[in-house]
């Protein structure tokens, strides 16, 4: 037998180490009390400013440590951060890096500083600081970030964490948005939120203005009447908008001195699109990864247009193109390509410049040959998940070589699939040639991710875009020129404006379309807008010049990225001095965390990497991951080494290579589930079911299979349990006994509501159930894994049984934690789609107030809310009966029937039953 390698032994000490760690937070809680938090978020046009205040007392006897601890979102810079201990405050400082990383050299060798920010999910990273504090202390934590919220697929996010980890006596959460163009839709969502919790849910607006307000009290944060002092508040709550829209030329708009200039023009046509897909299909990609690329690519083909040329090149250790040229996006071409795309299997090295090279080669071949279409945009979207291994290795070269190739004549987007790729190779590889890289998180929804990527890029509206102003007007404007806009998307422009302005301010925004150049011509008068911003409860002073140093940062840090060293001198010089003078934590500068007297008093907190995140893991629950850190900076190991014991230890923990020590049988159960029970077969491939979005990866872990054990055969639940509101007979038990295929199973054009599913008939339970609304435009997918949720071509999957609770205009949508989905509006039919774990598991369809069904309904279950004629009229007592239903006779029988509507263990129930 083999002894353990040093990785594992250590990976084993860390779990115990944490499990002892979760234990002496336990036992603080009671101590350390949270008896006020309240996060304050105002948006200004797009511009999100937050404060995170939370107030704690010592009520040990004893000396404690406090901690605060707070996730914000990557794109955010935090721009304060103070304590106040008993009256004294305690300031954090921004500094230089290099500057703040001297004086305290002594901490950062010690690695103490680097625990302060870290990523920790797909979209947020983790600030957090201790202290220790006498008795009785009164600790006041504040902290500051500020975010210029981005356009994505026709909406604006702003995501805040709710995590108090105890009940707070006052808790209060409060966004106000204030957009002079008018807000065209509001919608908030969340993952904890409860009906009850709803209560303390209140949203008002009107055409401009929206004031979110979340104010819970203690009663209603516990998170059951058994677990009294655990509070239910844990996870996202999002607040998501757009703006009207009526100006194409855009909005400009004007505060202190400041402008910004939004523009999205709505209503032009999609320009014709030259697409290649560059797929890595090397034997790291073999396994999920493959299958969820595979998955995508079928369906980003099925979305292509019909005006749109494409081609597919999959690589490993060399390339291979589908076709040897471009081909139109005809049906034909569609099919054959999506099942070469079924077909792709992964094995093999990764040649990544070759690939792109012959991408580039075909569109140059294609455009010599005159077979591109005049106007047309031309795009090389390359998925890989590895380095480079074959051909050319060198990262710089391989950039330098494509760079060379595509001379600023394509657009390359580069999707980095997982933790092992270098995503500052493919940052750099995207930005150095007009395209942008992307992240893809190895989950479960890895497919929707791919997919939602492209939706962002599917739709080109303009090209060369650039803005034009008066030159006498303004100065320091930000980038001006932008090589292609996308539907759904904005081009932002901000700048200043000189001291002598006129009273009307005027821009040109010139641009081309598919076959004609275009000339948008927009005018503000400046004090009509300055005015509109004197609004002080939803704005902040000068927060537009806030926002163009914000967006002049980001904009410089990209920029340093695709520059060569001498230039890039200056422009790190220029972003480090805007971070400094509106005090940003950015890359180039950190924040000194000054404590009392006495305590180590060197922390600094600096911000976190994209590209320095290699080999972490995301998805690892809280706890475990703290403890996780090792020496100051993340460490940066190439792809194929792992000699580095901390490196291996990693790789064991994300589940690659041997199995590391955490899996199963180590593992305990995270404290939060519940005892380990025999479940059958058909739930398990829904525990099996990776977690999404910032969950804790746990679940994965818990998917040994244990045979159910065989119970005496309970009664079954019918396909669908129908309630017929004044009909004779109150409810109806239908089994789809023939059903074959989709099948609609409602449509109602009054409701504006259609849904269509498959049942398998020898599963006896639905594999897929899809719901469309057409008010709000909604698609809400069910299958036995997961619910996605697709609005605006934007798509979310949402696991079974993980509350969610999100309030659209005109639509709610909630999952509670037993399985069920509830759709439903105030004048709707409210429609349940339920995973089912009781006898007959499976996914399953409901519906309540069915009442509100137009005469319009029809469908292999719709048809039963139209006129039904039951023959005899009454039959007390008989157990056999005919039904009637658009000329048609079905003979309905009493029988036995689980009710599975209120969810497991279900009832039995007598019911009128018929087969169809
Ligand atoms: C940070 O917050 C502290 C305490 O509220 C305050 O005194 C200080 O002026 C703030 N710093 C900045 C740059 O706003
Ligand atoms: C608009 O709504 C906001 C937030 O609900 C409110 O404070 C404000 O008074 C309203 N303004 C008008 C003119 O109704
Ligand atoms: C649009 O403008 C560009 C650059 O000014 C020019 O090269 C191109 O020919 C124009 N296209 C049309 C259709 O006028
Ligand atoms: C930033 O640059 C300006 C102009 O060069 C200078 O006046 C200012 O002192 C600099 N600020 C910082 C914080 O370095």
């Amino acid at each position: 037998m083999k002894t353990p390698a040093p990785g594992r032994a250590c990976g084993i000490m860390l779990v115990l180490l944490s499990l002892a760690t979760l234990q002496t937070l336990r036992a603080q809680k009671n101590d350390i009390d949270i008896y006020s938090l309240t996060v304050d978020s105002r948006v200004s046009s797009r511009f999100a400013h937050t404060v995170v205040t939370s107030r704690v007392v010592n009520k040990a006897s004893t000396l404690q440590e406090v901690t605060f601890q707070m996730e914000l979102p990557k794109k955010a810079f935090i721009t304060n951060f103070s304590m106040n201990i008993d009256g004294v405050t305690y300031p954090g400082n921004i500094k230089e890096k290099a500057a703040a990383q001297e004086q305290y050299s002594a901490a950062v060798e010690r690695g103490e500083s680097a625990g302060l920010v870290k990523a920790t999910g797909r979209k947020t990273e983790r600030f957090q600081v201790s202290v220790s504090v006498a008795p009785a202390a009164k600790i006041t934590f504040e902290l500051v970030y500020e975010e210029l919220l981005v356009r994505h697929l026709g909406a604006y996010e702003l995501l805040l964490k709710v995590q108090p980890q105890q009940l707070v006596k006052h808790l209060q959460m409060d966004i106000y948005i204030f957009e002079p163009q008018g807000i065209s839709f509001l919608e908030t969502e969340s993952t904890f939120m409860t009906n009850e919790l709803a209560e303390a849910l209140t949203t008002s607006q009107n055409k401009t203005k929206a004031h979110v307000r979340f104010k819970p009290m203690p009663s209603q944060q516990q998170k059951s009447p058994e677990q009294q002092q655990d509070t239910v508040l844990d996870g996202n709550f999002i607040v998501r908008y757009d703006v009207d829209r009526t100006l194409s030329g855009g909005s400009i708009q004007i505060e202190n001195g400041y402008f910004v200039h939004y523009f999205a023009p709505e209503h032009l046509a999609t320009i014709p699109k030259n697409v290649i897909f560059v797929i890595d299909k090397s034997g790291s990609m073999s396994g999920r990864k493959i299958q969820q690329t595979r998955e995508a690519l079928i369906k980003i083909l099925g979305d292509l247009g019909p005006r749109d040329q494409f081609n597919l090149i999959s690589f490993s250790g060399e390339a291979t193109p589908w076709k040897p040229q471009l081909v139109a996006a005809s049906a034909e071409n569609m099919n054959e390509a999506k099942s070469y795309a079924t077909a792709i299997q992964a094995q093999g090295g990764t040649n990544i410049n070759d690939a792109i090279l012959m991408a580039v080669q075909l569109l140059e071949r294609a455009n010599r040959e005159e077979l591109l279409p005049a106007g047309s945009v031309t795009l090389i979207i390359l998925l890989t998940d590895g380095d480079p291994t074959v051909g050319e290795t060198n990262p710089s070269k391989i950039q330098k070589n494509v760079q060379e190739a595509i001379d600023g004549q394509h657009s390359l987007f580069c999707l980095g699939f997982g933790f092992d790729v270098s995503y500052a190779f493919l940052e750099k590889l995207a930005l150095d040639n007009g395209g942008l890289a992307r992240r893809i998180y190895e989950d479960s929804d890895s497919a929707l991710q791919l997919q939602d990527f492209y939706q962002e890029v599917a739709n080109p509206l303009m090209t060369s875009v650039a803005f034009e102003y008066p030159s006498n007007t303004v100065e320091a404007v930000t980038q001006d020129a932008f090589r292609l806009f996308f539907k759904g998307s904005e081009l932002v422009v901000a700048g200043k404006l000189r001291d002598q302005s006129p009273d009307v301010f005027s821009a040109k925004v010139r641009g081309q379309l598919h076959m004609e150049n275009i000339t948008f011509v927009t005018e503000s008068r400046v004090a009509e807008q300055e005015e509109a911003f004197w609004s002080p409860r939803y704005i902040f002073h000068s927060f537009m010049e806030r926002l163009w140093a914000y967006l002049t940062i980001q904009q410089l840090l990209e920029q340093i990225v695709s520059t060569l060293d001498a230039e890039k001198q200056a422009l790190e010089a220029r972003a480090l001095n805007l971070s400094l003078s509106y005090s940003f934590v950015t890359p180039l500068t950190s924040m000194v965390i000054t404590k009392p007297e006495g305590q180590e008093q060197s922390q600094v907190a600096e911000k976190p990497v994209e590209n320095e995140n290699r080999h972490r893991n995301v998805h690892s629950g809280h706890t475990l991951f703290r403890y996780h850190s090792v020496g100051g900076k993340a460490s940066r190991v190439s792809g194929g080494s792992s000699a580095d014991p901390v490196f291996s230890k990693r790789r064991g923990w994300r589940g690659q290579g041997p199995p590391g020590p955490l899996n199963p049988p180590h593992l305990p159960y995270p404290p939060h589930r519940t005892p380990w029970r025999p479940t059958p077969p058909d739930v398990m491939s829904r525990l099996s079911a990776t977690s999404f979005l910032d969950e804790h990866d746990m679940d994965l872990r818990i998917k040994e299979t244990t045979t159910a054990s065989p119970h005496p055969a309970p009664i079954q639940p019918p396909s669908v349990i129908l309630l017929l509101p004044g009909q004779s007979v109150d409810r109806l038990c239908v089994d789809l006994k023939r059903s074959q295929g989709p099948t609609n199973l409602l449509s109602d054009p009054g409701q504006g509501i259609e849904v269509t599913g498959h049942y398998e008939t020898e599963k006896a339970h639905f594999s897929w159930i899809e719901v469309t609304f057409k008010k709000p435009q909604l698609q809400v997918r069910a299958s036995p894994e997961h619910v996605v949720v697709t609005r605006n071509r934007r798509s979310s999957a949402y696991k079974w049984k993980k509350t969610l609770y999100s309030v659209m205009p005109g639509l709610k949508m909630t999952m509670d934690k037993a399985g069920l989905l509830l759709l439903s509006s105030p004048d709707r039919v409210t429609i349940g789609l339920l995973s089912w774990d009781g006898p007959g598991a499976g996914l399953r369809l409901l519906l309540r107030d069915t009442d509100r069904f137009s005469s319009h309904v029809s469908g292999t279950l719709g048809q039963f809310y139209q006129d039904v004629l039951w023959e005899p009229l009454a039959a007390a007592g008989d157990s056999k009966r005919t039904l009637r239903v658009q000329g048609h006779d079905h003979s309905a029988t009493r029988e036995l029937k689980l009710d599975y509507q209120e969810g497991p263990p279900g009832t039995e129930i007598s019911c009128w039953s018929v087969e169809l």
